[in-house]
């Protein structure tokens, strides 16, 4: 098992939502956290409300589709850590639609966002991690990557492929150190699923065995898992999801 002190953990997509409250998980669990969000605003909020303590936080706009924006974000981190030993994928969006009245810019979107994203902030980090020969990469995927589910054609192939990606990764770097694990959430409460409004949300919960959406909390506990205890562990899907395998 391995401890998070001091580790230094990069989380796309933490100003609010799931990413921030894994960002808040190996916060606690005693890693350095990189606060990172398209949304300027959002990051220099979250990353100022979560550094209590001082120090440990650091907060870097990053829009993830855009090269030049990673290679900021990696250059300013550098700056204050030398290393990154945590890398999280978590930003994603959705633009959900039926399959025939999809737009390509809804399909693009999705997939520059949800998957391309995860190729280009993983490249230079791996390169990183590889010669420090040690690295935890965890990819927030989805039970739709898994599934499918209707009107998601679009975000079930970008969280199929990101599957894909960390299966890959996983077995190219076992020997150096680096493992690479997918969280796939189910059903979770945040403003992406409040968006769907209460109709859709009551339909969905009626659903699932435990009988509650899942919490950001839930799935944070998922990656700290991954990041922190499962040495041993690579290539692997974890579905959190309250029972809910459809
Ligand atoms: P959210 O919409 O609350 O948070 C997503 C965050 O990502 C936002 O702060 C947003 O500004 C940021 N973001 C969007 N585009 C970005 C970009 N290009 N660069 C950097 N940051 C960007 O969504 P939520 O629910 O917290 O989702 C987090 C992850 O969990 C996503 O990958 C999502 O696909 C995945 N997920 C969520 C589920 C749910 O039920 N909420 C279910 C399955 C997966």
């Amino acid at each position: 098992m391995d401890s998070l002190v001091d580790k230094v953990a990069v989380v796309t997509g933490s100003g609010r939502g799931i990413g921030r409250s894994i960002a808040e998980a190996l916060l606690h669990a005693g890693a350095k956290v990189v606060i990172s969000d398209i949304n300027e605003e959002l990051t220099r909020q979250t990353a100022s409300e979560l550094n209590g303590s001082g120090g440990r936080v650091l907060g870097v706009p990053c829009n993830v589709t855009n090269t030049e924006s990673i290679e900021t974000l990696l250059a300013t981190v550098s700056k204050s850590w030398e290393r990154i030993d945590i890398l999280v994928n978590n930003a994603g969006i959705t633009r959900d639609s039926l399959f025939m009245r999809m737009s390509e810019d809804q399909w693009q979107a999705v997939i520059d966002t949800n998957l391309t994203s995860a190729f280009k902030v993983t490249k230079p980090i791996l390169k990183l991690m590889s010669k420090q020969r040690y690295g935890r990469i965890v990819n927030i995927a989805s039970t739709t990557g898994i599934h499918g589910n209707f009107g998601q054609a679009n975000y079930a192939s970008a969280k199929a492929g990101l599957i894909g990606l960390t299966k890959t990764i996983a077995l190219e770097y076992a020997s150096r150190g680096i493992t690479c694990n997918a969280v796939a959430p189910g059903f979770i409460d945040t403003q992406m699923t409040r968006a769907l409004g209460e109709e859709i949300i009551n339909k969905f919960v009626e659903r699932i065995p435990m009988g509650r959406m899942g919490l950001p909390d839930d799935i944070a506990a998922a990656v700290v898992f991954f990041a922190g205890q499962a040495a041993y562990v690579t290539g692997q899907v974890l579905e959190v999801n309250g029972g809910l395998y459809t």
